[in-house]
């Protein structure tokens, strides 16, 4: 995709995460709803997650990962020429989410604006920025994933609240020196609208603005149906994975480290036997922080960093699916040193 001679390329410069502190265990919710520890951790790979406190707003999240991906990457605010982030959970439907996190930030010259693409958000946020600093557009994105999904979770239905939990991950892209071979090498997006009525929320959009009677039915929240979400993730993350992987011309045996989106364990496990990978090529988070939507990637890719797992010129393979149905997955030497 962005390969050959003399080619631009945009890589991760920075990276950067936020947890809110409140861990709460699956012994916790057990209080709560109808579930137990045992069944979470075997379904989905879940421990705990954490969750926001009430009047917590995405870019309070955002806010101190962003910095933070700044700082690795030695670049102030001032010198971004965006902000792009992937979320399902902006603090308002408007103004953009974006533009609440650039104005904290003080990236005074930096156009602003959310993307929605719920799990698959910040795969299609790097598909975006790739192809605006590719294309000259700019130089330096802020790509930051991040939902407060306790602002739309039920706490009655055991189907969704055991899943879910809040985050941030920012990751700085920028355009490379002529001649870096780090990078972004290949980016997957696609969508099949069919699969919309499995995964979403009901009212609060245009359709069904939020009334008494919303309220009351309890309709601002997710609704899931697991199984048929489940059976087309299971097929459509492993067949992105390995569209991806071929794509490059590699096999998972020059995959320094696999980054999926962190659903269900069993999701990422088949993927990782379709793409002949061995579990400690795995980078695995949903057992600490469960499903952060748009942040689990970019806050799985800053762990990776801090624990180190990754070094400049490694290959990292990453995936994901989630409503839309979306998917997307993406191919990229590291350009951070360990
Ligand atoms: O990132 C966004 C995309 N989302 C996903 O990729 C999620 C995809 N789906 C899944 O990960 C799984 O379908 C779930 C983890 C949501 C559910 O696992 P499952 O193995 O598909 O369970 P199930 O829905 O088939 O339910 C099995 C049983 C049911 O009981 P019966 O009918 O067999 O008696 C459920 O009522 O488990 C019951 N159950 C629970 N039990 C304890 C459902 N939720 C719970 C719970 N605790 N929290």
């Amino acid at each position: 995709m962005s390969e050959g001679v003399g080619a631009v390329r945009a890589g991760i410069t920075g990276v950067g995460k936020y947890f809110p502190e409140k861990v709460v265990t699956n012994h916790d919710l057990e209080k709560i709803v109808d579930t137990n520890h045992d069944w979470i951790v075997e379904r989905t790979g879940i421990h705990e997650r954490r969750f926001s406190e009430p009047g917590t707003g995405a870019s309070d999240l955002a806010l101190p990962a962003c910095r933070d991906a700044l700082a690795m990457a030695g670049v102030e605010a001032g010198a971004i020429d965006g902000v792009l982030m992937a979320t399902i959970t902006p603090d308002m439907i408007f103004p953009p989410g974006a533009c609440v996190l650039q104005d904290k930030l003080g990236a005074k010259n930096a156009w602003a604006f959310d993307l929605s693409a719920a799990c698959s958000g910040w795969v299609y946020a790097a598909g975006v920025a790739d192809s605006m600093i590719r294309s000259g557009f700019a130089r330096r994105i802020l790509v930051v994933g991040v939902d407060v999904m306790t602002a739309i979770l039920d706490m009655q239905d055991r189907n969704t609240c055991v899943l879910f939990g809040d985050g941030a991950g920012a990751t700085l892209f920028e355009r490379l020196p002529d001649g870096d071979e780090t990078g972004f090498l290949d980016i997957e997006l696609g969508a099949d609208g069919s699969g919309g009525p499995c995964l979403y929320m009901p009212a609060g959009g245009s359709l069904k603005p939020a009334s008494a009677e919303t309220v009351a039915n309890r309709e601002h929240s997710i609704v899931q149906d697991g199984q048929s979400v489940f059976r087309a993730a299971v097929d459509g993350m492993a067949a992105v994975t390995l569209r991806v992987l071929e794509r490059v011309g590699a096999t998972g045996a020059d995959v320094k480290l696999f980054v999926p989106h962190q659903a269900n364990l069993r999701i990422i496990e088949y993927a990782r036997r379709k793409a002949k990978l061995e579990p400690e090529q795995v980078m695995v988070t949903i057992d600490r922080y469960g499903n952060t939507t748009a942040a689990t990637i970019p806050t799985a890719l800053c762990l990776a960093q801090e624990e180190g797992r990754l070094d400049r010129g490694d290959l990292v393979l990453t995936s994901t699916f989630g409503a839309g149905f979306t998917w997307g997955g993406a191919a990229l030497r590291w350009s951070i040193s360990r």
